[in-house]
């Protein structure tokens, strides 16, 4: 985990709120908007990390999460954060994979309450666009406060800095 404390917040909505940027990332692009996020809001920063790495290979992939999407497996993670209930925001990062959030970021949920929470989703994808991340979470989080979240395409992710301000400054958490 990394914490950021901005001396001055640019943005007053987050003001006194206790921020979590959650994000699973297998190729960087969804760590590198996650980072932009805290270098503009500040929070803790925590990558979602399986036990078992996914294959490198681009097709071993898409087989093992078609397979993994079909049974619904909740593949066991080495992140685990008993003091989620201490959060006010939590934005949950993901690439999109088959349209949908990763196993990895499921399985969080599924494994955390996230009753009562704001949470604001953020995807990378290449032609997706949010897909059917918005309703996964909220399948898995029926309790949590769901935002309008932000794809961005994951080549693009290195300039990706000013639409993820204009997101936050829209925000109201
Ligand atoms: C198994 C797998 C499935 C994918 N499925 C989709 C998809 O359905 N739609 C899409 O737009 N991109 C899809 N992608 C592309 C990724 O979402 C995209 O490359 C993303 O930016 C990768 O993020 P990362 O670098 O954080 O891992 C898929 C990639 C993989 C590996």
């Amino acid at each position: 985990m990394t914490t950021k404390v901005l001396a001055q917040p640019a943005f007053p909505q987050f003001a006194g709120r206790k921020v979590l940027i959650l994000y699973y990332s297998r190729t960087g692009h969804t760590r590198t908007v996650a980072s932009q996020i805290q270098g503009l809001i500040g929070g803790d920063l925590v990558e979602i990390r399986t036990v078992e790495a996914y294959p490198d290979d681009y097709d071993a992939v898409v087989a093992q999460n078609a397979e993994e999407q079909r049974s619904g497996y909740m593949p066991p993670l080495r992140t685990k954060i008993p003091s989620i209930g201490d959060y006010d925001v939590i934005f949950i990062g993901s690439p999109l994979w088959n349209v949908r959030l990763t196993p990895p970021v499921r399985s969080f949920l599924s494994s955390h309450d996230l009753s009562g929470k704001t949470v604001a989703p953020f995807v990378t994808y290449i032609v997706s666009g949010l897909g059917r991340s918005r309703r996964d979470i909220g399948e898995l989080c029926p309790e949590a406060t769901v935002l309008e979240g932000l794809a961005v395409l994951g080549e693009e992710a290195d300039e990706a800095q000013a639409k993820v301000r204009a997101w936050l400054e829209a925000m109201r958490v």
